[in-house]
């Protein structure tokens, strides 16, 4: 796929307001999890658009974190069970304290569906921390622990997020408006 031709980029979030918030974010989950007596926190990126949220927020957490990775996609089949696929696995979780650190929770289905699949997997505790938040668009209960920003129902590019595996490296976050 080629970069689109015509387009429009609209900045919603500039790197300071997103530097900013991270910091927020870090020093909040800091205190959580030393009130849930976590001695440690096994931070788990969601591939591949949170990478470079994963990478700032893990460099601001005072809480001693190990890494793992995660890439996942989901389809809507005809089984109500719904359907995962797990491209990349992590390790085993039982008795950690997972933070799922994910770009954007938009309709719900797919972070809903990995929380059940991970929680069956007995860790200690488990947490999402997403970069922003479609609320609007929600048709599947996802109880998100953390969020960077409230999203518009607007397709989104940058600080990781991908139109195409395009824009993922903008340092802010962007509306995109393709040109007719
Ligand atoms: P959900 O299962 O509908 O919540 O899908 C969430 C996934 O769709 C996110 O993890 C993103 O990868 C992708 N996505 C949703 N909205 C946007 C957007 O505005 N820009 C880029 N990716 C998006
Ligand atoms: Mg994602």
């Amino acid at each position: 796929m080629p970069l689109p031709e015509n387009y429009e980029l609209v900045e919603l979030f500039s790197a300071d307001d997103i530097a900013q918030r991270v910091h927020e974010l870090a020093a909040r989950i800091d205190a959580d999890y030393i009130k849930l007596g976590a001695k440690d926190i096994l931070l788990v990126c969601v591939l591949r658009g949170a990478c470079v949220f994963y990478a700032d927020l893990l460099r601001t957490l005072q809480t001693p974190a190990r890494l793992d990775f995660m890439q996942v996609s989901s389809y809507v089949g005809q089984q109500s069970s719904g359907n995962l696929i797990i491209s990349k696995d992590i390790e085993n979780i039982e008795g950690q304290h997972v933070l799922l650190v994910e770009d954007i929770v938009d309709t719900g289905y797919t972070m809903q569906l990995l929380l059940k699949r991970l929680q069956d997997r007995k860790p200690a505790s488990l947490k999402l921390c997403s970069l922003l938040d479609k609320a609007a668009a929600r048709r599947y209960q996802v109880p998100v622990d953390y969020v960077g920003f409230a999203a518009p129902e607007k397709f989104l590019v940058g600080y990781g997020l991908d139109y195409n595996s395009y824009f993922r490296g903008l340092p802010y976050i962007a509306e995109l408006i393709l040109a007719e």
